[in-house]
Order: structure tokens, then C-alpha cells, then sequence
């Protein structure tokens, strides 16, 4: 009987074990829309477009995906839609693995494609259309959702205009329509705002924060501050590396710079003789003639700093200008990881 009864908690000790791994190991696939493992792309047998990529984007993230010319962006996006096979590793969407025969995974994608390209004798309405069809919508739901893609992407007045009169914004605004035609879980977008004016980049960058409430959207740009304005998430891709991710709060925090640049007017050298007076300023550097950057410890409240000097100046009689201070600035954040990245490089390669 003692040993009936220990058999039954045992069985149900095991049960629990197992159904708290199972959803330990279903929760933790499905919070991750991306995932990919040692990915790496070599093109010819010699271009490492890709290298060892382990990239993770967490459902419901809008994620920059950042990098410089030939970094690798455009090659990950497309192995990540199993447009591409990869040299090595591999690409989960929703925890199911992407492959070129991925049909059904593709289904819940939505990708623009950098400077897309449409029949320039189609209008909006048809080009729509016809890729509702081959989405294999319903003549009723092709119906709604492109009346109201047309005016979400502010293409209402053009729908029935040929596509070949269109301009840069309007063909991506297009793109974007024809992206979430299929009302995509994950939109994958290279470089939506390239080529676009400030009232284009502003209008994309609106949509698709305005999107984010329901998907997961992946976007690659150069333009740190469209990335910075609409991004919870960041990953910096160099040399086919991931050289960083993480959220962008992270990021900053990461590579503080601290310093302040402040730009003066009036005897500017009395004003810097003055500051090697001040015990927090470690250092600092006129750049022309009436601008001045220094660095300070990075425990050192910022506060401290710009009452000592600002007190300076007021004392030397001197002018504020301006005054900023680089610790917030993201593109000083992505520069500096690329340097420390390169440095690392040059050091691995002359390592003995
Ligand atoms: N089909 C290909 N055959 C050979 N080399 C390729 C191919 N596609 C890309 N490459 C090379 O792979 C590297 C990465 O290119 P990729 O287009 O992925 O960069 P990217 O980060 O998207 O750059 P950009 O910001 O300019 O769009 C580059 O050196 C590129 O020349
Ligand atoms: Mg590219």
C-alpha cells in the first residue's frame, strides 16, 4: 500500500516537473517573434556577410535594427524570411524554424523591401488587390481592408492613380499598405524611411508606432533618430557582428558619455584657465574658437558640473551660447560601440 502510494506522488511529482518545463519552454519560444542561432552568411565562399548572429526580438517590440553600409542588415532580413538559405545556424519566427519552404510562417509576415518596386501601371487599388488574392482573401475582406489601408497610408485621394507617377513617399506608403495587407503578427521593414522628406519621414514613423499596440515590427534604418523615436529595442550589426541589443534606455546608459560641450562668447582662454581650477573635470578641449568640451567621471552628477561652471562663466563675464551635454545622444552611443567594436578588431589582430 506505502509503496502504491508513493508510486502515485511520484507520478504526479514527475507530471508537474514536466508540465511546468513545457510551458516554461513554450512561454519562453513564444515570447521571442525572432530568434537566431550562430546565423551566418558567406557569399562566394570568401564575403562573411553575416557572422555567428544571434539575434533576439521579443514579441511585441518595435526593434531597430542598426548598422552601417554592408553591415549585414539586408542579408539577416532576408535569411530571416527565408528568402535566403544560410551558410550556417538557423532563424525561428514564433518558435517555428524559417525555411525557403516556410510558406505558412511567411503568411503572418509583413516585409517592405528597401526602394520597392511596383507595376508602374497599376494603381494602389489593383496592385492591392491583386496581392489580397494571392494572400487568398476574401472578395469581402480584400474589400475593407483596402479602403482602410489606402487612407491609413494617406493614399485614399491616389488609389486610383498609375503607380509610375509616384513619388518616393508615396511608393513607400504604398509598400507599407501592401506589407500589412495580410494583417501581419511581425512587419519586417528595411529602411522605410529612406529617400523620404521630413513630413514623409514623419508620417511613416507616426504609422508605425501607431501599428506597434498589435505587432512585432523589425526596422532597419541609418537614421539613429527615427530609430531613437519610434524603437523599444536596438541591435547593432557591424561587419555581419552583433555588436550590441538591448532596449535603447540600456544602450545609452551602456556608453555614457559624460561630458558637456558649451559654446561661448568673450575671453574664452581665461575661461579655460579657470577650469583647471575644478577638481570633477577631468579633462577638456577647445574646439574652435568659442567652443569648449569637457569630460567629467561618470559619477559625477551632471548637476555639480554645470553649476561650477556656469558660475565661471558668469564670473569671467563671459556669454552662454549654447550648452549640451553628449550623454544623451544616441548616435555618440552607436559611434562609440562602433570604435570600441573596431578596437577590439584591430586588437584581436594583432594579438599574438
Ligand atoms: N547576393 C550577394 N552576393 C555577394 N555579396 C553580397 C550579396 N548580397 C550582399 N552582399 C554583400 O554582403 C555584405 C552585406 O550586405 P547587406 O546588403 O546585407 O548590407 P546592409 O547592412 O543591408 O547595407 P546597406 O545599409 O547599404 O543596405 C556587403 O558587403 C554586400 O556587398
Ligand atoms: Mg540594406
Amino acid at each position: 500500500m506505502r509503496s502504491h502510494l508513493f508510486r502515485i506522488v511520484f507520478v504526479l511529482n514527475i507530471r508537474c516537473i514536466y508540465a511546468y518545463y513545457q510551458r516554461v519552454r513554450i512561454e519562453g519560444t513564444l515570447t521571442q517573434a525572432i530568434k537566431t542561432a550562430n546565423l551566418t552568411k558567406i557569399f562566394n565562399s570568401k564575403l562573411i556577410a553575416v557572422n555567428n548572429l544571434n539575434l533576439e526580438v521579443e514579441e511585441g517590440s518595435i526593434f531597430g535594427f542598426l548598422g552601417p553600409n554592408g553591415a549585414g542588415k539586408t542579408t539577416t532580413i532576408r535569411i530571416l524570411l527565408g528568402l535566403l538559405y544560410p551558410t550556417a545556424g538557423e532563424v525561428t519566427v514564433f518558435g517555428e524554424k524559417m525555411t525557403p519552404n516556410s510558406a505558412g510562417l511567411r503568411k503572418r509576415i509583413g516585409y517592405l523591401p528597401t526602394s520597392p518596386k511596383f507595376p508602374p501601371t497599376m494603381t494602389p487599388i489593383t496592385y492591392l488587390n491583386y496581392v489580397g488574392k494571392l494572400f487568398g482573401l476574401t472578395k469581402a475582406e480584400r474589400t475593407s481592408r483596402l479602403s482602410s489601408l489606402t487612407r491609413a497610408v494617406d493614399l485614399l485621394h491616389s488609389a486610383s492613380h498609375e503607380i509610375k507617377g509616384f513619388s518616393t513617399g508615396m511608393i513607400t506608403r504604398l509598400g507599407l499598405a501592401a506589407a500589412l495587407l495580410n494583417e501581419p503578427d511581425l512587419l519586417i521593414l528595411d529602411e522605410p524611411t529612406l529617400g523620404l522628406d521630413p513630413v514623409g519621414r514623419k508620417s511613416t514613423l507616426d504609422l508605425l508606432e501607431n501599428l506597434n499596440s498589435k505587432k512585432t515590427i523589425l526596422v532597419s534604418s541609418h537614421i539613429l533618430s527615427d530609430i531613437e523615436r519610434i524603437c523599444t529595442h536596438i541591435g547593432i550589426i557591424n561587419e555581419g557582428k552583433l555588436i550590441y541589443s538591448g532596449t535603447i534606455k540600456e544602450m545609452k546608459q551602456h556608453i555614457k558619455k559624460s561630458s558637456i560641450q558649451l559654446e561661448l562668447d568673450g575671453d574664452v582662454t581665461a575661461f579655460c584657465d579657470r577650469l583647471r581650477s575644478v577638481e570633477d573635470i577631468v579633462d577638456f578641449e577647445r574646439r574652435g574658437d568659442f567652443t569648449v568640451e569637457l569630460s567629467f567621471a561618470p559619477n559625477v552628477p551632471i548637476l555639480r558640473i554645470v553649476q561650477n561652471v556656469l558660475s565661471i562663466v558668469s564670473n569671467e563675464g563671459l556669454d552662454l551660447i549654447s550648452i549640451n551635454s553628449s550623454s544623451d545622444s544616441i548616435e555618440d552611443a552607436f559611434l562609440t560601440l562602433l570604435e570600441e567594436e573596431e578596437s577590439r578588431g584591430f586588437l584581436r589582430a594583432v594579438e599574438p
